[in-house]
């Protein structure tokens, strides 16, 4: 069953446990992913960025996909289709047209007013077919996709203007995380992230959760983060076993051999990410 971002972060927020997006790449990663957090029985958002949405055919062949599998792989666990980073209401609109369960949409490069209208147009266009949507205050840094700055973090009166000016769901504050691998140690800011919790009865979601070591991912939870997305570190943990086995067997050619030579490294981490959030 698709659902959308509202109940499942509601729930995390509430019971203090973060709900992991993964981003997704191919029908690989989907199966992979669908059927670790099947055996592990917890909710799962799929993170399409506009690029990897794209590259897999565009937002109804994503929508398609993963509604196929979920029915042939007998998937019951609640499972949200988010557009990660939408950064137009066009597009944001072409996912929610295709199926998609929830959006984000990322006007954090324009000022402030600007984000809220183009923010605000999205919500109003989504809610009307109950998808949920996600948007960023400050500028999280690093790089993903095409989706690339510098840090600029949220202050708590820019987060309250945004969500009392758009209705959003759930926001993504920039506190010092990055997207991608980190120059040295991340530097998150604990207080304000808790301080804005506290002023905000919406769930909070912290991007570039790959690098983050445990103990600041507990932190981040127990200062009233709901959300925490993985996309780097799956990648990673994929590419990484997929070099050993072409290395080990320069004669296989099957792609299934191939890509599949992935899963296990992959169903590992989501796992590993999965007990982490869940405080275990
Ligand atoms: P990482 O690639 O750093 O894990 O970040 C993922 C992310 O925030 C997707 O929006």
């Amino acid at each position: 069953m698709l659902v959308n971002g509202r109940k499942i972060l509601q729930d995390a927020k509430e019971g203090k446990y973060a709900v992991p997006q993964f981003n997704i790449n191919n029908l690989e990663w989907t199966k992979n992913i669908l059927e670790e957090c099947q055996e592990l029985n917890v909710a799962v958002i799929l993170g399409v960025s506009e690029g990897a949405a794209k590259y897999m055919g565009g937002y109804k062949a994503v929508s398609g996909m993963v509604k196929g599998l979920m029915e042939d792989l007998n998937i019951t666990i609640p499972v949200c289709l988010h557009l990660d980073h939408g950064s137009s209401f066009e597009n944001c609109k072409k996912a929610i047209d295709a199926g998609f369960s929830s959006v984000m949409i990322d006007a954090s490069k324009h000022p402030l007013d600007e984000n809220i209208r183009i923010t605000k147009e999205v919500v109003d266009y989504a809610h009307q077919f109950d998808v949920t949507v996600e948007a960023e205050v400050g500028h999280i840094g690093g790089q993903e996709d095409n989706v690339s700055g510098t840090s600029l973090n949220a202050t708590l009166e820019d987060c309250l203007t945004l969500v009392n000016g758009t209705g959003i769901d759930s926001l993504a504050p920039a506190l010092g995380s990055v997207h991608g691998l980190y120059k040295g140690e991340p530097n998150l800011d604990f207080e304000t992230m808790a301080t804005i919790n506290q002023n905000l009865t919406i769930p909070l979601v912290l991007h570039g959760g790959t690098g983050i070591p445990d103990y600041d991912i507990k932190k981040a939870i127990s200062c009233g983060i709901s959300k925490i997305n993985i996309n780097t570190e799956l990648q990673i943990a994929w590419s990484d076993a997929v070099k050993v086995f072409v290395k080990e067997n320069p004669d296989v050619y099957d792609p299934r051999k191939v890509i599949g030579s992935g899963t296990s490294s992959m169903k590992d981490k989501v796992r590993e990410k999965v007990e982490m959030f869940n405080n275990k």
